[in-house]
């Protein structure tokens, strides 16, 4: 059996820890794995590197990932598709487990259909994909960003500002809340609940002469009400059709201070909190997922992805996991509400 592993999207504090596992698992079962480099692009390009545990071994804690990611599209259209089905029989694999979010795996669910034999590790900083209760990543991504606001608010005391926080967080803002939350920030704003400039400038001065300072955190795609859209950095568009977010805690944070007169800095951690080293929960977690993903590769079960569902791995059909994005509850919702209240 040779089986071929890649990791597509974003890069998530694990990688190399499912890797690691997927390896271990397959060697154990004298298993051959094949590394794809760059996500889809290798696939497309035949660009592969042989893989064995003992490269991996020491790596359960190191953030990134040892065979790269790339956004690149493999089922962009039909001569791609194609293409990488050719590839994938040329290269001699009997089966492709495919790390990634919301696109790869949407591109894996295309490809199985086409009747490539696919695997799904689910992976994103994010947490916004539905078929399982969290992605591994995400637990690093929010104590990382538990920190930067923690120490934002410190300085933000000492000068008596309004510190705005910038979080990643494309179309929820799991990652915005739970560190908001976390920190104690007074006021969290997420994609699942687009906000008024006017009701933010509101809430600033009537907070901000009792507390002396404020601190605010804004997911990147937060959305604000008659505003065409999220705010981005540029007009060109990845791949899979997304924009480059980011900006909208520099234009809250001159809105406030042009409408309240306080100081007023913005800050986003951004790609820092997705290089950091994963945390326990997180290592564990792609540890149980790349073994599972190995096990339904040696039953010969394919078009599935490994989830986590309450304390048990299971596996749920790719087509299930991609079906909606996965946004924050109406409870987390509520209860951040009543804290900034
Ligand atoms: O992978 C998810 C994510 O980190 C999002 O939170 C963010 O919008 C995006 O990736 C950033 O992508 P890039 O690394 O391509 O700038």
């Amino acid at each position: 059996m040779r089986i071929g592993v890649l990791t597509g999207g974003g890069d998530a504090p694990g990688l190399n820890a499912v890797i690691r596992a997927v390896l271990k698992r397959a060697e154990e079962y004298g298993f051959e794995v094949v590394g794809i480099r760059y996500g889809w692009a290798g696939l497309l390009n035949m660009d592969t590197v042989p893989l064995k545990y003992s490269d991996v071994e020491d790596k359960v804690g190191e953030a990134g990932t040892v065979i790269k990611t790339s956004r690149t599209n493999p089922a962009k259209d039909e001569a791609t598709m194609n293409r990488c089905i050719e590839n994938f029989r040329k290269l001699g694999l009997d089966a492709l487990i495919a790390i990634g979010g919301d696109d790869t795996l949407t591109a894996a669910r295309k490809l199985h259909e086409a009747g490539l034999r696919v695997v799904g590790v689910p992976k994103t900083i994010d947490n916004d994909l539905k078929g399982t209760d969290y992605t591994f990543g995400f637990d690093t991504a929010v104590n990382a960003a538990m920190q930067a606001i923690e120490s934002l608010k410190t300085t933000g005391r000492s000068h008596d500002r309004v510190m705005v926080v910038e979080i990643m967080g494309r179309h929820a803002g799991w990652i915005a809340l739970y560190s908001g939350l976390a920190a104690g920030a007074d006021l969290i704003l997420i994609p699942e609940e687009p906000f008024k400039i006017s009701d933010v400038v509101e809430f600033v001065k009537r907070k901000k002469p009792e507390k002396g300072s404020l601190t605010i955190v804004v997911a990147e795609g937060a959305l604000i009400e008659d505003y065409k859209g999220p705010i981005t950095k540029d007009v060109k568009v990845d791949q899979y059709g997304h924009v480059y977010l980011g900006g909208i805690g520099e234009f809250l944070a001159k809105e406030i201070e042009k409408a309240t007169g306080f100081e007023t800095r913005a800050v986003a951690p951004a790609h820092i909190i997705r290089g950091m080293s994963p945390t326990a929960f997180d290592r564990v977690l792609a540890t149980r997922l790349g073994y599972a993903a190995v096990e339904l590769v040696r039953k010969g079960v394919f078009g599935k992805m490994v989830a986590l569902k309450g304390t048990e791995i299971v596996s749920i059909d790719l087509s299930e996991a991609v079906a909606e994005t996965k946004l924050v509850d109406k409870s987390l919702i509520e209860l951040k509400n009543a804290l900034a209240s």
